[in-house]
């Protein structure tokens, strides 16, 4: 039998949003409805090994992807967030929602393949060079603790804890 899971602790960051010089990507382009399926493959490929993987089937993270694009966590914001295509398969993903009144980074995924090649700081940062140009003040997001390679990416893009309770879940 599986011993039970440690609960994980998840807490809010956030940021003030700035506007920084980031390269374009001729290959980003805003999401749609219909990238929901082929979100919820990289999804389940980047969450896959991590402290958040749940071992969830292709079934499920892609009833994720289409719940996400129907406002799972709040109204999808279509043109800030952004899909990047590599060798025609979608690759980095930066989903922005707007949850209460404030932008809030509902994913933030790279496929493992395509990992360290700044992908995700590039995307996020031309979400939030976005989200400036709309007069968005902040930006947040959540983050399990733990989860190295997303925290030190937030850390540097000037993310810092809210002040509030950590969500827990098994
Ligand atoms: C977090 C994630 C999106 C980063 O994607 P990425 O395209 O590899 O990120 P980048 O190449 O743009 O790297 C940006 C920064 O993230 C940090 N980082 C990325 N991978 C890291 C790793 N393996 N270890 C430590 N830091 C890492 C570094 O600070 C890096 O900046 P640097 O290259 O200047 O040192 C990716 O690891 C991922 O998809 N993880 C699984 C899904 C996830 O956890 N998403 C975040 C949910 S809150």
């Amino acid at each position: 039998m599986k011993p039970p899971r440690t609960p994980r602790r998840r807490f809010m960051l956030s940021a003030p949003v700035r506007h920084r010089p980031v390269a374009a990507d001729p290959a980003a382009r805003a999401p749609t409805s219909g990238d929901a399926d082929a979100l919820g493959a990289l999804l389940l490929e980047a969450y896959r090994g991590t402290v958040d993987d749940d071992g969830e089937t292709l079934v499920e993270a892609c009833r994720l992807a289409r719940a996400l694009f129907a406002g799972l966590s709040g109204v999808p914001m279509w043109a800030v967030s952004e899909v990047t295509e590599r060798e025609g398969r979608l690759v980095s993903a930066t989903i922005v929602t707007l949850w209460q009144d404030t932008p809030l980074v509902a994913q933030l995924v790279t496929a493992p393949d395509w990992q360290r090649r700044g992908l995700a700081r590039a995307g996020l940062q031309r979400a939030m060079n976005r989200m400036a140009a709309g007069d968005e003040a902040v930006v947040r997001l959540v983050v399990t603790q733990g989860n190295a390679p997303a925290e030190a990416l937030y850390e540097s893009l000037g993310f810092r804890p809210e002040a509030r309770p950590p969500f827990s879940s098994a």
